[in-house]
């Protein structure tokens, strides 16, 4: 199974959101940092991940961390990477 970035893309009205805070845009950023890094990755857009104030949240498969407040594309690759090569 290849890692696998789930971006929660669910949009609350009036409320908190990843979406209302920039996930949709996040995802098309690791989806060509991951492209340039010539990763084997996934990203899909998830459901409502349950951490709406602190978004964007993503979820890393399998057995990776929960990340709140990912804006940076580059910066969440970086961090995933240090962590899996650490497993
Ligand atoms: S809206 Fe993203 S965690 Fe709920």
């Amino acid at each position: 199974m290849n890692p696998t970035l789930n971006v929660c893309a669910n949009r609350r009205m009036g409320a908190g959101s990843c979406a209302g805070s920039g996930s949709l845009d996040l995802a098309a950023a690791l989806k060509a940092e991951i492209a340039r890094r010539n990763l084997a990755w996934d990203v899909r857009l998830s459901p409502c991940l349950a951490h709406c104030g602190q978004g964007p949240n993503l979820k890393a498969a399998p057995g990776g961390p929960m990340l709140h407040g990912c804006t940076d594309a580059v910066a969440v690759l970086d961090q995933l990477q240090q962590e899996w090569r650490r497993k």
